[in-house]
């Protein structure tokens, strides 16, 4: 069986399907890692992001590894490094090329080849796993994303500021939704859940009660 969890950036995706994996014993697919670490290493081997050729290049030879509360990039594990607001920003350089999608994607299928998988990003259900048996779309308000971001943040130690989180939000809303490949979109199949107001084991249940309906 394979669940995907599509929705805008601040819904609480990660931690949510994370949890429900461990709860069902799937597997765990976390593809904004995926093309978080594609920016990541471009920047360290001192690649232009603006060079497509290159940043194809780099995702090209990179061995990206997911693991279950880890991400490893050619060995190295950059499981904070990628998740600091400047990479969080040029993560667009990798997910607007659509040849980088297109081996991004590929992996994605070959990960969750031969496994019960939960997946999370923008294009699981619509364009990675159309088939699959089920699709949630996560969401909640603007400003409830926003604040959930700006608490992790600055837990972080990182210094913004709220409005800053939210206008750097609605950039990326902007982007999710009008790429031309892989856009974010809520697809027909999917089951809507809004988790404004809901805590994060209140998400959790309720994820499992979907998935249950559909087992
Ligand atoms: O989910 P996360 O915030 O880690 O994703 C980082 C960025 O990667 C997002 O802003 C989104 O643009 C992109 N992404 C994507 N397709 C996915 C997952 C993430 O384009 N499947």
């Amino acid at each position: 069986m394979i669940v995907t969890i599509d929705g805008p950036a601040g819904a609480g995706k990660s931690s949510a399907a994370r949890s429900l994996a461990n709860r069902l014993g799937f597997r765990f697919l976390d593809t904004g890692a995926m093309y978080r670490a594609v920016v990541f290493a471009a920047l360290e081997q001192g690649v232009e992001l603006t060079d497509a050729d290159a940043l194809e290049q780099v995702a090209a030879q990179l061995r990206i590894e997911l693991g279950d509360q880890s991400v490893l990039v050619n060995d190295q594990d950059v499981t904070r490094a990628i998740r600091t607001q400047a990479i969080t920003s040029a993560t667009r350089y990798a997910a607007d090329h659509p040849g980088i999608r297109a081996l991004l994607v590929d992996q994605q299928r070959a990960a969750a080849a031969g496994h019960e998988c939960v997946t999370e990003g923008r294009d699981q259900g619509s364009v990675v796993f159309p088939d699959a048996e089920c699709k949630v779309f996560l969401t909640a308000s603007e400003r409830t994303r926003g604040e959930r971001r700006y608490h992790d943040l600055i837990a972080r130690g990182e210094q913004v500021t709220l409005e800053e989180v939210l206008e750097k939000q609605r950039e990326r809303d902007e982007r999710d939704t009008t790429r031309a490949v892989g856009a974010l979109i809520q697809s027909s199949d999917a089951v809507v859940l809004n988790t404004d107001g809901m805590s994060p084991d209140e998400v959790v249940d309720r994820l499992y009660e979907i998935v249950q309906q559909r087992r």
